[in-house]
């Protein structure tokens, strides 16, 4: 039998609501801003940034781009600039004096020609969700946002292929996979917002990674429009394409600095019927690690989510999105997800593995739903965490792969470190995947603080011979620590093919590789 507190949300639920468990797996923040109101200083201020070569915008190029798009879709006002110019944290603001909106890619292709014959500096910008000062301007580069290019182009029912312009909204694509009984294989907090070309180019990690893998793995071919305009539509949309280099995979990660995403073609695999879930309270790191190996090795093949979150993401989530705390305090918890086919004898192996994880005394105290609205509320905590957390100061974020037994030390040794100099420090994130979400909260940013994390974080990280950026990217904020996950060899070859794709260095400047003359990760 289920020990009692296993069933404190819901006790047996009807088989046929698991059905629609999967369409209303998570409640969708569709907030962009976090509720902070300090004024943002420019980014190029506060981290002394020198502006590159480039041209300033002219009349002539307004009209130009007037010209390509029509009036409408050629934003200068200050007011409709402002939210392009700010990133989702409230940390980067850049100094673009416009926004241009393409419909097709026929638009992109043009505006870059122009752009690269005038050497005007562009900023590719999809949902605005990046969390490593990416998707805005540092000075005044131009922004093409790619939020009108949203059509679903087609999902083939057979092979499950999926065809979308860049600018498609990922939970609208979510949405019509459901309804074509497919799911889109990655899954993130900022669905509502993000776009899957944007996804694509920062090759998003997301709470279905455990599960389906990385999107090299998925993505089976882009469209993409190159520096001077050039359009390369990539790959064949089969899964097995051998035809020589395998191009369109240098675009996934690449974070608007090769050039711009137009359109994917993705794998979206069938949808599963039945979903279930299990947030567990833990006393020790060390007992999530023992309850991940036993999820891992009974539920291999349904488990679909292994998340954790420390006591205090638990309870600034709550507090913050007003949830009332569905278990009582516990130095961690675990949420396990799993979905298939199969109800009952998933239901079952889930409960028998939850039996026994109480039994040897592993996990203190959990519940276990499969009711949506239920398993909505466990996700609001887990994914609320990056809001709520920015909602209470300046938030330093590292986003890192490490060994999973060393994980967790990483945030007790910066709570150590930081002491009072901060309002707190706190670790969550895809256990699963190796992948440690680091939060460190201060009332503001100061050199001071920044200088007591890095390169502390870094080469802490660099020991363990993890990576210091597992699924956000470099973009602004970390491009100069790449140093510590990448070899001199390779940083190299990185800048060569940046020269190949953009001779100019017109895409994304000031984002993803070094500045010159970076050796070791330090401005
Ligand atoms: P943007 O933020 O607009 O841009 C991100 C980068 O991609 C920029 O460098 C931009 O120049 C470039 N870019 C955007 N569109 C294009 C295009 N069409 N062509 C070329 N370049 C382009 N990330 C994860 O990996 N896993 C998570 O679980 C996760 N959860 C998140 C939860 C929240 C609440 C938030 C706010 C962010 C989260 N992120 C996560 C971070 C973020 O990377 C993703 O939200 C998403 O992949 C970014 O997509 P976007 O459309 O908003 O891109
Ligand atoms: C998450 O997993 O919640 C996201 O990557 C966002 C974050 O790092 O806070
Ligand atoms: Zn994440």
């Amino acid at each position: 039998m289920i020990p009692k507190s296993f069933l404190s949300l819901n006790v047996m639920v009807s088989y046929a609501m698991r059905r629609t468990a999967w369409a209303n797996r998570r409640c969708n923040p569709r907030h962009i801003r976090c509720a902070s109101t300090f004024s943002v200083p420019f980014t190029a201020d506060r981290y002394s940034i020198k502006r590159g070569s480039y041209e300033k915008i002219n009349d002539q190029d307004l009209a130009k781009f007037r010209q390509i798009l029509g009036s409408d879709n050629v934003i200068t006002s200050d007011d409709d600039l402002e939210r392009y110019n700010v990133d989702w944290l409230n940390i980067c603001r850049g100094q673009s004096k416009v926004v241009l909106r393409p419909k097709d890619t026929q638009q992109v292709s043009a505006i870059m020609k122009h752009c690269n014959e005038r050497s005007l500096a562009v900023c590719p910008q999809g949902g605005n969700t990046g969390l490593v000062g990416g998707s805005v301007p540092v000075f005044d580069e131009v922004v093409i946002s790619m939020g009108l290019m949203n059509k679903i182009i087609s999902l083939d029912k057979i092979s499950g292929v999926a065809v979308a312009q860049a600018g498609t909204v990922l939970e609208t694509l979510e949405n019509h996979a459901m309804e074509n009984d497919r799911i889109v294989p990655l899954d993130l907090g900022a669905k509502g917002s993000c776009h899957i070309g944007g996804n694509v180019a920062t090759n998003a990690g997301g709470l279905r990674f455990l599960r389906y893998g990385s999107l090299h793995a998925n993505v089976l071919g882009l469209e993409v429009v190159l520096a001077d305009g050039t359009i390369l539509p990539f790959g064949t949309n089969m899964r097995k394409d051998n035809t020589g280099y395998h191009l369109h995979h240098l675009f996934i990660g690449s974070e608007g600095s090769l050039g711009i995403i137009t359109q994917v073609a993705l794998l979206c695999p069938p949808r599963p019927t039945s979903v279930s879930l299990c947030l567990l309270g833990l006393n020790s790191f060390e007992d999530v690690l023992q309850c991940y190996q036993q999820a891992g090795s009974r539920l291999t093949d349904i488990m679909s989510a292994f998340e954790f979150l420390d006591t205090q993401c638990f309870a600034v989530s709550c507090e913050e999105h007003n949830v009332p705390a569905p278990l009582k305090e516990f130095p961690f918890y675990a949420i396990i997800e799993v979905s298939g086919w199969q109800p009952e004898a998933d239901s079952t192996r889930l409960n028998e593995l939850l039996e026994d994880l109480m039994g040897n005394g592993l996990v203190a105290d959990g519940i276990v739903t499969d009711e949506p609205s239920r398993m909505q509320t466990v996700w609001k905590i887990r994914e609320g965490v990056a809001e709520a957390s920015a909602r209470r100061g300046y938030c330093y974020k590292y986003d890192l792969s490490i060994p999973k037994q060393q994980m967790y030390q990483l945030v007790q040794d910066m709570k150590e470190r930081l002491g009072s100099k901060v309002i707190f420090s706190a670790g969550y994130g895809h256990l699963g995947d190796n992948n440690l979400h680091l939060n460190i909260i201060a009332a503001d940013y100061t050199p001071e603080v920044a200088k007591a994390i890095e390169p502390f974080v870094f080469e802490w990280t660099r020991e363990k011979k993890g990576s210091i950026s597992a699924e956000h990217g470099l973009g602004f904020k970390k491009r100069n620590a790449i140093h510590y996950s990448q070899s001199p060899a390779a940083v190299s070859v990185m800048k060569k093919m940046k020269q190949l794709f953009d001779p100019k260095g017109i895409l994304n400047p000031y984002k993803v590789l070094p500045d010159d003359g970076c050796i070791l990760g330090h401005e």
